[in-house]
């Protein structure tokens, strides 16, 4: 499986957008016009041009779980010539958007598998109903965002492009793969490989993650009591029991407190085999929903909750803690496996989500970054 993402950023009246890691399209979409483009209207962009005009600091970054720990890398490495894959779009011969975007999956067929993570650069794309255009010119099987964790709303309604994330720029957001504590899963920006973290985590971390996996642990309060993402927004239901079905038939093991709050719990694998290349990635959530990451966020400074209080946590698949040193061994490996590149407007990138982790660099000022999920 991969996934597209399609990113924008937005400057006043200019976008930038991205798109989210989609799993890959089959092929009967693709004419013989297309074929005949395709090919032509691609051309490699220099590693130097994807480069940020300076390294951002990773070590003692504020809001970011482990950089001041042991191991943490210093700064945020740069692109390397084949990671992320970047390539021009020659927009000369005026195809649609449609078109683009059809031309644009038949490109990531073709090297996605190999790259894991496109960038496309120069794509006529300036609003959110252009990035729509161009996503169903794609033509693939679009994942909807149930059951997520972040406040993500949609950027048009009753279609499956959403705003990536409305957590605060000033969070730098840690290497995740989308949704990767779901049993479906589907933003500047540091892209990390799985299969190189697996290579240098410590053979004993791999081997305790492996044989027990990861138990997420989420809570869901009722939304008299709290408007981050209430069980009544998690299920589109203000009935419990309605709730609770949807949630078990997710996989999750549903407990109620007294005061109507929902906690769910779901244990998955902490690896996956690559269904085309077989190696065998890290695809987890189990350091950046562990509740550590919440607790470097300010509005949790001085807090006492108890660890299942927060939206989010996670223990072994047995249910016992990850140790300390597990969390910031996985984090220091999990950043100094990242490069990050600079976005322009226009940008699309589309990334193999069992492969490639992302996250985000806090930032300043106005910007968007759109996302589109599929899964084939
Ligand atoms: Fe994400």
């Amino acid at each position: 499986m991969s996934t597209f993402i399609f990113t924008s950023a937005r400057r006043q009246s200019s976008r930038l957008r991205h798109v989210s890691p989609i799993k890959l399209a089959t092929s009967y979409f693709l004419s013989t016009k297309i074929r005949s483009v395709t090919g032509s209207i691609f051309e490699r962009i220099p590693k130097e041009e994807l480069a940020p005009k300076t390294r951002p600091r990773l070590r003692d970054r504020e809001f970011l779980p482990g950089s001041t720990g042991e191991g943490f890398p210093e700064f945020l490495a740069e692109p390397s010539d084949s990671f992320p894959h970047g390539v021009r779009v020659n927009t000369r011969d005026q195809s649609s958007i449609s078109e683009l975007g059809a031309n644009c999956m038949k490109y990531i067929k073709e090297n996605l598998t190999d790259s894991q993570a496109i960038l496309f650069r120069g794509l006529p794309v300036e609003t959110a109903e252009d990035f729509l255009a161009l996503t169903e010119g794609m033509r693939g099987k679009p994942l909807n965002y149930e059951g997520g964790t972040s406040p993500r709303p949609k950027e048009i309604e009753n279609s499956d492009i959403y705003f990536a994330s409305a957590e605060p720029g000033a969070y730098t957001i840690e290497l995740h793969n989308e949704m990767a504590y779901l049993e479906t899963f589907p933003r500047k920006t540091p892209l990390g490989k799985c299969s190189d973290i697996v290579l240098k985590l410590d053979p004993e971390v791999v081997k305790k993650f492996e044989e027990k996996g990861v138990m997420y642990a989420r809570h869901l309060p009722d939304k008299s009591r709290s408007d981050y993402i209430p069980w009544q927004h998690q299920f589109y239901t203000d009935d419990r029991k309605a709730a609770e079905i949807r949630a078990q038939q997710r996989g999750y093991t549903v407990k109620w407190d007294d005061n109507g709050d929902m906690y769910l719990t779901y244990t998955a694998p902490a690896f996956l085999s690559h269904p085309v290349t077989g190696e065998k990635i890290w695809f987890n959530q189990a350091i950046q929903h562990h509740c550590t990451y919440s607790k470097a966020l300010p509005q949790y400074k001085g807090s006492d909750l108890p660890d299942e209080k927060y939206p989010c946590h996670t223990y072994y698949g047995d249910g016992s803690d990850i140790e300390p040193e597990v969390l910031q061994h996985v984090r220091a490996v999990s950043w100094s496996c990242a490069v990050g590149f600079r976005w322009k407007k226009g940008d699309l990138i589309a990334l193999d989500n069992l492969n490639v982790q992302h996250g985000r660099m806090a930032f300043t000022g106005e910007r968007k970054i759109l996302v589109h999920m599929t899964a084939d």
